[in-house]
């Protein structure tokens, strides 16, 4: 009959729309179930991590036998297994002599490194150096100025301060995303109040003259200052970074302090170290002051910054 023949073509149609829809509610619950523990880990939906990038600032405390037990031979291996367990993609290091650079060099294979010692601006005295993951980083341009009225010459100390400071930059192109984006590494003087006033001001001075800040720029390091002083707030106020902690979008993880001690149980010291960023061009999606500790010792007397950084729009690609 006729109607049957119409029938047929009915059912298989209906058939063929129910069997869709099971198809498509059962894939979309699937995604669903990934984005949902997704979220449920980090409070941040996936895309965003697609393109992140880890980085850390970590002061790792100079080798001095002065140290005993928490000499650099004793924690060498803590300080790699923290970053590598961590992931990061670019760290800033703070106090690396010659011989830390070598064994974190060795410790982190993958890794490529710029930095110049601070005494001769090759390979004397400390580093305030940048590692990059070289899968993911290309390095475009570097160089190293010091922190004192003659920042082009090598070795020399600034205003009232200590010792020689320094403050070494890289420019990277991120291979995933083809980005652009420059990191500086500093370490302010720990006794000059004027040395560490005008680091802030030559450093703000220096990173405008070279970037711009038309691209993604990332401040970190040891700047022996807390929140509330005025090299902090010449940093803050006068350019257009912002203080990673502030923009976090999962609140801080950790305590405020970046002072340790070395020892478990002491009381911890102020907030000292930081990771600035460009906020126009960078998300911050987490933040933290990482505590691991091993043995009753952390593995260094400063404790390691992190952040998630991601790039949010496009910048300029040269
Ligand atoms: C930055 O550039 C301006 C203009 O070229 C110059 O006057 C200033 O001295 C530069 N500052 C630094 C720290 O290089
Ligand atoms: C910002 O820079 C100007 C000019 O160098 C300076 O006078 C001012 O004190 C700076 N602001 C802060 C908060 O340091
Ligand atoms: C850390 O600093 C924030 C302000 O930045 C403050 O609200 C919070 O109480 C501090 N936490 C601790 C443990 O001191």
């Amino acid at each position: 009959m006729w109607w049957s023949g119409i029938s047929i073509i009915v059912v298989t149609f209906v058939a063929a729309i129910v069997l869709m829809s099971t198809i498509l509610i059962l894939n979309r619950k699937t995604n669903a179930i990934t984005t949902t523990t997704k979220i449920l880990r980090t409070g941040i939906s996936e895309k965003y991590y697609k393109s992140s990038f880890r980085m850390m600032t970590y002061n790792i405390r100079f080798d001095t036998d002065r140290d005993g037990i928490n000499q650099w031979a004793f924690r060498k291996d803590r300080v790699a297994n923290l970053i590598r367990y961590h992931a990061a993609d670019l760290f800033g290091v703070q106090e690396a002599l010659p011989n830390q650079m070598f064994d974190l060099k060795n410790a982190l294979p993958g890794f490529e490194w710029y930095g110049a010692g601070r005494d001769d601006g090759k390979n004397k005295g400390e580093f305030s150096a940048v590692f990059y993951r070289s899968e993911r980083f290309e390095l475009l341009d570097k160089n190293t100025f010091w922190l004192s009225e003659t920042p082009e010459r090598p070795g020399i100390k600034g205003w009232d301060a200590d010792v020689t400071r320094v403050c070494s930059w890289v420019k990277l192109r991120d291979r995933y995303t083809h980005q652009i984006l420059y990191h500086f590494n500093t370490h302010f003087d720990h006794i000059g109040e004027i040395a560490r006033r005008e680091s802030a001001h030559l450093i703000v001075d220096r990173i405008y003259n070279i970037t711009k800040f038309q691209a993604p720029v990332i401040l970190t390091g040891d700047f022996n200052t807390g929140p509330d002083s005025d090299p902090y707030r010449a940093i803050i106020a006068n350019s257009s970074l912002e203080d990673a902690k502030d923009l976090t979008e999962i609140p801080h993880y950790g305590p405020n302090s970046t002072w340790s001690t070395f020892f478990v149980g002491q009381d911890l010291g102020d907030r000292i170290d930081y990771i600035f960023v460009t906020s126009h061009y960078l998300r911050v999606l987490q933040h933290a002051v990482l505590t691991d500790s091993d043995a009753q010792h952390y593995p260094s007397d400063h404790f390691p910054v992190l952040a998630e950084l991601s790039i949010k729009s496009q910048t300029h690609i040269n």
